[in-house]
């Protein structure tokens, strides 16, 4: 059974657009896009650079180390055969909760943008 986690409030989030949470001595990152919540693991699964500090490109997570542009649904990149630990969000009413397990796709979707 999962043991949601509540990281906030939608609205907040919205509006921010982007923000951190602490989970489990994890730091996830939260996106909105295109008025959904997406939730990545915050250090990058290639040199440990933040996401957080990166931004959006066309619904993509963009790395502030290299460039390397992650899907906010799978995790996975276009350009390398890598993925970054996703997280499953949900709304209840104004909260966001959030599932604590990664998620680390084991294939790449066939359409990642
Ligand atoms: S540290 Fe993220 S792409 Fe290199």
């Amino acid at each position: 059974m999962t043991d949601w986690v509540d990281v906030g409030s939608r609205t907040e989030i919205m509006r921010k657009r982007k923000m951190v949470v602490h989970v489990d001595e994890t730091d996830i990152v939260l996106f909105t896009h295109e008025d959904r919540i997406y939730a990545l693991a915050d250090l990058c699964v290639h040199k440990q650079k933040r996401l957080s500090r990166g931004l959006l490109f066309k619904g993509k997570a963009i790395c502030p180390g290299h460039q390397w542009a992650f899907d906010l649904e799978s995790g996975w990149t276009d350009e390398w055969s890598v993925c970054q630990p996703t997280y499953r969000v949900r709304c209840e009413e104004d909260r966001v909760l959030l599932d604590p397990e990664a998620r680390i796709l084991a294939e790449k979707p066939a359409a990642t943008g």
